[in-house]
């Protein structure tokens, strides 16, 4: 820890230096640092943590990570802030959610608390952050241990050589900054909130350690092959065991890595029989296990199959928004959010537009719905950055390695609505490839444009996906309806086109319009135009709507927005529905029941 003249010294220089946060910035937490996680036992450290907003970031330039904890009175220099004192908030949470006077703030925040730790012979210790927005530099009794980029997946860093026996002070330094190099960049239509909002925890493991662990059904077995693939340290064979189906292979370790195919006829995963099966997976002294389902997912030109059989997306987009947590799910929230697409007659959710909670993937394997998974890069992104790439690049990888054991999630978006630049295309064409490298067994898909010069579906990304996202506001942002038909006319797709967004808005509080723009029944009627066009094209393979909750987003201030994004089927309550639920509803319904061309005679 720092002696009294160089805390004053650091104070002085603190004036001068402008390239303070350099030495903070090595972005070393990241996807090669994470750890497989499955069943692993944690250590809870959500609860209070000293919390500080720091909008000049003094933090980092006087170097408050570095300070001695002392009594007020004991302390012989002035000091600016004092984290082992002074205001708490919990941890996971947004800090825009609790005081008012930070419902704006974009910034860092400190976060602090003890960590009591005694080391046990033998074992390793990882930190883990379930996700922090947006940047993260993590200290560690006064050392930087690193930082990780990307605000909505988990990273780790391993201390067992730096937790002492006994007391140990933590320091999470939070920055949430818009800004033009980041993923998702300065300008989104969802709300920047800020903050650890996620769990953290402890994780234990013995000195051999399971890195990464991928099973899936072989594709083109027939449903009749298992591949399984481990990373772990420590150790020249892994075992793999599936008792129910009456498995146990062994796994040579060739410099950590190994895979084998495993003979198996598993009950396939699908989402009205979301079978999930207990894997375990051992190397050395590490024993890890997760709950497994196998399917395959495929597209075969325009078509697209799911364990072989026609597939057609009955979806849904959602946010991850509350309008009291913010960012903050629970459990309840997922089972409701499910609940209802399930009623909605929803096979398929559009996890948008960033990664969202694991536990709503696991959920979504469990209850059986489909998800497109997708890292937030969003609109103009600076794909010319060679940052930018590696920071987006990185949130696909530690996605990828978190998700890719769940059977639920079908598709690996690597972006929304990016103009077709060159600089785009290589970076996307990039994420596409990085994402069929990491995963062979899923879709890979993007949000793209029309064309509306030519009114077509024309983006030069599309030959490098699966599928073909096309987010279409007909009704909406572009009044003549009558141009989505040639639209979906001009364009011969040779693969499956998703509608991923379309909708209006709709403020059915007091306050909304009885008809017109934003009522319900503006709505309805887009709603109802909408299904009408899309519902006889052979190559629109599915819809997700946009979106079954109104959500918060600073970007609108109208009258019948003030503060939300109002095209929720469902209010910003979770509660009310609006009538385009019912709409959407009896469509999936009949699609469901194969009787699309009933739709319009009911
Ligand atoms: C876009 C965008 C969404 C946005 C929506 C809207 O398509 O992808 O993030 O919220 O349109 O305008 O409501």
């Amino acid at each position: 820890m720092l002696e009294r003249s160089v805390l004053a010294e650091n104070a002085l220089q603190a004036l001068h230096d402008e390239d303070y946060d350099r030495p903070f910035n090595t972005q070393n937490l990241n996807h090669t640092t994470m750890i497989f996680m499955g069943d692993r036992e944690q250590v809870s450290l959500d609860g209070d943590w000293n919390f500080c907003v720091d909008l000049l970031d003094t933090g980092l330039r006087q170097k408050w990570f570095a300070m001695e904890p002392a009594a007020p009175r004991d302390r012989e220099e002035p000091w600016d802030y004092d984290p082992y004192m002074g205001e708490t908030v919990p941890v996971p949470s947004c800090w825009q959610m609790l005081k008012e006077k930070w419902y704006f703030f974009e910034g860092s925040a400190w976060y602090t608390r003890p960590v009591d730790f005694s080391p046990k012979p033998g074992k390793r210790t990882f930190l883990r952050v379930g996700a922090a927005q947006y940047d993260c530099k993590v200290f560690l009794n006064g050392e930087f241990v690193g930082n990780h980029y990307g605000g909505s997946t988990p990273f780790f860093a391993e201390m067992t050589d730096r937790l002492k026996d006994g007391r140990n002070w933590l320091m999470l330094c939070v920055n949430n900054v818009r800004t033009l190099d980041r993923v998702p960049m300065r300008n989104t239509d969802w709300f920047n909130y800020g903050g650890v909002y996620r769990e953290v925890s402890l994780v234990e493991t013995p000195e051999s350690l399971i890195r990464d662990f991928f099973i899936h059904l072989k594709p083109d077995s027939h449903f009749a092959c298992l591949t399984a693939s481990v990373v772990a340290e420590g150790a020249e064979t892994a075992e793999i065991s599936i008792p129910e189906l009456g498995i146990r292979e062994t796994v040579q370790l060739v410099d950590g890595k190994g895979s084998i195919d495993i003979a198996a006829g598993p009950l396939l995963w699908r989402p009205d029989r979301p079978k999930l099966y207990d894997v375990h997976v051992s190397a050395g002294d590490d024993r890890v296990s997760d709950r497994v389902g196998f399917r395959t997912i495929e597209r075969k030109g325009r078509e697209l199959y799911l364990n072989g059989r026609p597939l057609w997306l009955r979806g849904i987009s959602v946010h991850e928004d509350d309008d009291k947590r913010g960012k903050v799910i629970t459990e309840d929230d997922l089972r409701r959010r499910y609940a209802d697409a399930k009623e909605m007659g929803c096979n398929f959710v559009r996890l948008a537009h960033y990664p969202h909670h694991e536990r709503a993937v696991e959920l979504a394997d469990e209850i059986g719905l489909l998800v497109w998974a997708e890292i937030p890069v969003y609109w103009a992104i600076d794909f010319a950055n060679p940052a930018t790439e590696r920071d987006a690049q990185n949130q696909l990888l530690e996605l990828i390695r978190r998700d890719r054991n769940r059977a639920c999630v079908a598709i690996w978006s690597v972006g929304n609505e990016n103009a077709d630049t060159d600089a785009r295309l290589a970076f996307m064409k990039g994420l596409a490839e990085t994402a069929r490298a990491e995963d062979p067994t899923r879709l890979i898909a993007a949000a793209c444009l029309v064309n509306h010069t030519k009114l077509k579906i024309e983006d030069r990304l599309a030959a490098y996906l699966d599928i073909i996202g096309i987010n279409e506001y007909y009704g909406w942002y572009d009044e003549d309806f009558s141009e989505l038909p040639k639209i979906l006319a001009n364009s011969q797709p040779d693969r499956p086109v998703v509608i991923s967004e379309t909708g209006a808005d709709a403020d059915i509080t007091e306050q909304g319009p009885k008809d017109g723009l934003f009522s319900e029944d503006y709505q309805a009627s887009v709603y109802e135009k909408q299904i009408a066009t899309l519902k006889d094209l052979d190559f629109v393979k599915g819809m997700s709507p946009w979106i079954l909750y109104d959500f918060r987003t600073e970007r609108r201030q109208g009258i019948f927005q003030r503060g939300f994004n109002r095209k929720g089927l469902i209010a910003a309550d979770k509660v009310t529905r609006k009538k385009s639920f019912a709409i959407l509803r009896s469509f999936y319904h009949m699609v469901a029941a194969g009787e699309v061309e009933e739709w319009e005679r009911s």
